[in-house]
């Protein structure tokens, strides 16, 4: 039972408008105080009256309206929720939020808010089975959004296929289930509490056009930066070269040296209470960079390399250090070398992974984890980096809780 919520409920112009109607009435009925925005179109297809009388609150539409800011301002609107679903969402209203076009105040308020939002798509199949439809849904998934549907069925259109919006039963259920997730216990929790995070690859070059690197995609730790926001956690995100686009909401830092890493780590560390260190940072870098392609020549070459710096041994010796988690890639000996590690570089928690298998570790959508600290270790099975996430981050605020 979701009681207390604030739930903001967008509705776009179509059709299935009709329908948000009974939804506001199933988030009533949870106990959540919703309130409504709709845009232009979807006010040609519903009264705003029927929303206002359903939520007895009033219903917004305009971005620049005076008495709508004095009683409850775009951003403090924003600001209010707890979650916020668009639902029906058009074709129209996913391509405007995943291109961040703030055009109307239901798209300037997708921009403005910080908590979790969903999407319920709603619209003819051959405009959803549209590729650049398709892109857009995925943009939006990558940047955290959740997609609720859309069903297969008859179309008021007259056709069949997917794109019906999914029942306001369901729509409801999923998102009672979310908000119910959102209040974790507070030993599961980061609420509030400051989160740095290092994900990527890093490049050492070698010259203008070579660089030494290696394979991560940044997958786990951009995953990681996600389920931190999830428990509540202000993210910043320290990252290598990736071609993921960001959670929405973390700061992002872009490096791409081993050394450009350290310093922007060692310099948010004292600001954090938790480090995880998931990048794959090159221990070692070329001694000298030439400044011009180095040309072809004898049949054999070799490179002078020196150490980097440890970054994650770094934040562990900070006095007042954050809770410190590292990774260990292994392609032998994994348990042997992970809990070295955890000693070694003095950390409190080390997440060991396989890599060079078929299944797992870089750049695979799968990964497995053996976690170790201090008393004890936890193995959390194959599965996606998103849930593999989740499950460490709940494990570091159990540690650092506890
Ligand atoms: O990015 P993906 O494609 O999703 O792949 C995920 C991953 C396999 C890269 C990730 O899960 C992982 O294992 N990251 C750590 C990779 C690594 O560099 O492991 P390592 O065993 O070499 O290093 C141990 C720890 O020391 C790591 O936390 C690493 O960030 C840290 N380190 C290493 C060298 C260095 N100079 N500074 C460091 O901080």
């Amino acid at each position: 039972m979701t009681i207390n919520k604030h739930i903001l409920l967008g509705v776009s112009g179509g059709i299935a408008a009709y329908k948000a109607a009974e939804l506001v009435r199933l988030f009533k009925k949870q106990g959540a105080d919703v309130r409504v925005v709709m845009t232009k179109s979807a006010l040609q297809f519903i009264s705003p009256l029927t929303f206002q009388a359903l939520s007895g609150n009033s219903v917004h539409s305009e971005l620049l309206d005076t008495d709508a800011e004095n009683a409850m301002g775009h951003i403090n609107l924003a600001r209010w929720a707890d979650a916020f679903i668009i639902a029906p969402a058009t074709a129209n209203i996913i391509a405007k939020l995943s291109y961040g076009l703030a055009d109307d105040l239901l798209s300037t308020l997708y921009l403005a808010a910080t908590c979790p939002v969903y999407v319920a798509p709603a619209m003819n199949q051959a405009m959803w089975n549209n590729a650049v439809t398709q892109e857009n849904v995925e943009k939006l998934k990558r940047h955290g959004i959740g997609i609720i549907g859309p069903e297969q069925g008859d179309q008021a259109c007259g056709e069949i296929g997917f794109g019906r919006l999914s029942e306001p039963v369901d729509i409801c259920k999923h998102l009672m289930v979310a908000l119910d997730k959102q209040a974790l216990s507070p030993s599961q929790s980061l609420q509030g509490l400051n989160v740095l995070i290092s994900a990527g690859p890093t490049r050492e070059p070698l010259d203008p056009v070579r660089y030494l690197t290696n394979r991560s995609s940044g997958k786990m730790g951009y995953a990681l930066a996600q389920a931190a926001l999830n428990a509540g956690a202000n993210v910043t995100l320290v990252s290598g070269p990736v071609s993921l686009v960001a959670p929405k909401n973390v700061h992002l830092i872009k490096v791409e040296t081993a050394e450009q890493m350290h310093e922007a780590v060692i310099s948010k560390a004292l600001e954090n209470a938790v480090y995880i260190g998931a990048a794959a940072v090159a221990d070692y870098s070329p001694v000298i960079i030439q400044a011009e392609k180095i040309k072809k020549q004898d049949d054999q070459s070799s490179l002078l390399l020196r150490k980097n710096k440890d970054i994650l041994a770094d934040v562990a010796k900070l006095d007042k250090r954050p809770f410190t988690v590292g990774f260990a890639a292994e392609t032998d000996h994994l348990e042997v070398y992970a809990q070295d590690k955890l000693v070694r570089k003095n950390i409190d928690m080390i997440a060991a992974n396989w890599v060079g298998r078929e299944q797992g570790g870089f750049d695979s959508e799968l990964n497995a984890l053996h976690v170790f600290w201090k008393t004890g270790d936890k193995k959390l099975v194959m599965t996606t980096k998103s849930q593999l996430a989740e499950q460490l981050i709940n494990l570091i605020a159990e540690r650092l809780h506890a």
